[in-house]
């Protein structure tokens, strides 16, 4: 029995904005239903390239249907531009979480609504290099150039977390030794970029990439929930905030500076930010 979080629960027995969208300009298509999960995503996206609205149809687990549900209600109000930017990690982020074992769920939400831009934009439908990458696995239809986004967006470290996040090698397993390979690859990859010295930010270069990744990527989040941000000062890699709005007095004020403020500011701009709240 899975571990699901209420949030999961609630999207999975009340799922939102289910089915066909009248008007959709921008649809999505991802999975396939030999392979056991299916997502048509479906946007409505207005000249001002803001989604008007969405909505989805899936064939899948209670992870898949909550994934896609969270994931209409998450883009609706976004631009194109700030939709292109939501990954699979925000999607579990927005449900609480997910079982280790359902990460795909997530992942097929994010390929879904790159799928779905890619068709407003007039690109090609595959996003994911399943044309360029080496079919890997044969049960789910999995390339290597999937194993390998997966790996390098999601930090995993084993065959199984691989598995987890896309399927390969969770049938028949013949496939398990090629994922070792790929892997250890990129593991390998990995070492030798660290080893490379990161230059510095400087303290005008930090307060800038906050500044943008607070417009961009965090205060969106909260605004959904009738929050707001401030940036109060940028000490070194130390970040004074001042939450405002719905934010303001909210009971869960430090895990959200810590998980979503801080988590994001250590993803896009330095890893050893510190957020702190200013004090009123
Ligand atoms: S070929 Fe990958 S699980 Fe069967």
């Amino acid at each position: 029995m899975w571990n699901y979080t209420d949030t999961v629960h609630d999207h999975f027995l009340h799922p939102h904005n289910v089915g066909p969208l009248e008007g959709a300009n921008a649809i999505g298509e991802v999975g396939s239903l030999t392979c056991g999960d299916a997502l048509k995503l479906y946007l409505k996206i207005s000249d001002a390239e803001i989604i008007e609205d969405a909505s989805f149809e899936t064939f899948g687990c209670a992870s898949a249907i909550a994934s896609s549900s969270i994931l209409t209600d998450m883009i609706k109000g976004m631009s194109v531009d700030q939709a292109s930017r939501v990954t699979n990690k925000d999607i579990v982020a927005a449900l609480g979480g997910l079982p280790k074992q359902k990460m795909h769920c997530s992942v097929m939400g994010q390929e879904a609504l790159e799928a779905a831009i890619r068709h407003w934009r007039g690109e090609p439908p595959v996003p994911h290099a399943h044309e360029d990458g080496k079919l890997v696995c044969k049960c789910f239809g999995i390339t290597d150039a999937q194993i390998i986004r997966a790996i390098t967006e999601n930090g995993l470290k084993t065959v199984e977390e691989i598995t987890n996040y896309t399927k390969a090698g969770g049938a028949c397993g013949e496939c398990l030794d090629e994922i070792a390979e790929i892997l250890a690859a990129q593991l390998q990859q990995k070492v030798l970029v660290e080893l490379k010295p990161k230059a510095r930010l400087t303290n005008v270069q930090r307060m800038q990439k906050v500044l943008r990744i607070i417009d961009e990527e965090i205060r969106p989040r909260l605004a959904l929930d009738g929050g707001d941000i401030e940036l109060v000062d940028v000490d070194g890699p130390r970040v004074v905030v001042s939450l405002r709005g719905r934010c303001a007095n909210c009971r869960s004020s430090e895990v959200t500076i810590r998980d979503l403020v801080q988590g994001l500011l250590r993803e896009h701009v330095e890893p050893d930010i510190l957020v702190v709240e200013a004090q009123a």
